[in-house]
């Protein structure tokens, strides 16, 4: 089961949103150069270009930082993600570097911006769609007959 989000969280990223839809696409790009430099071997497990790959993933934190209130609306649209995941053999170890990785990119781009407390609501934000992810992808992978460890 998922904590909801605490109200402090939803306050914090709502007040802060602008921040992170203005500067999505600097965010994603700084977030998949520090991700290939630290964990080099995740790089074959993308397809799409890295130019691709930073739109859809700088559309995605838009969306949650701008329906921080209602993010279970957006459950069909990590459906759609958690199946693209599973084709590309995401496991639940790597939501722990991945999470780390985009808090380091937030901090290099924003600078002081990037408040201690603005930090502790991503994590928790990023926990908690990872935690939504996670569970669609142990399902697909149950019906493909594979077992994935949970987190
Ligand atoms: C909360 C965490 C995450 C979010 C919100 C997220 C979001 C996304 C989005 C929006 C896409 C694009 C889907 C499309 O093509 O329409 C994607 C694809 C992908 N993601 Fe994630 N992701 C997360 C975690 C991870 C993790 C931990 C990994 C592990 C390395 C990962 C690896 C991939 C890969 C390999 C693709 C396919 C890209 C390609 O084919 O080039 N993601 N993700």
């Amino acid at each position: 089961m998922n904590n909801p989000l605490s109200a402090k969280t939803i306050e914090i990223i709502k007040n802060s949103a602008y921040l992170v839809t203005s500067n999505d696409i600097l965010i994603t790009k700084r977030m998949y150069q520090i991700m290939f430099s630290k964990y080099p071997h995740f790089e074959k497990q993308f397809k799409n270009t890295p130019e691709d790959q930073y739109m859809k993933l700088a559309e995605a934190i838009s969306a949650y930082a701008m329906n921080i209130e209602k993010i279970e609306r957006l459950k069909p649209a990590l459906r759609i993600i958690a199946r693209i995941h599973v084709k590309r053999n995401v496991l639940p170890s790597q939501y722990f570097k991945v999470g780390g990785v985009l808090l380091e990119a937030m901090e290099d781009v924003l600078g002081d911006r990037a408040t201690l407390e603005f930090i502790d609501a991503w994590r928790e934000v990023y926990n908690y769609v990872a935690r939504i992810l996670i569970e669609m992808e142990s399902g697909f992978y149950r019906k493909k007959g594979e077992v994935k460890e949970l987190l």
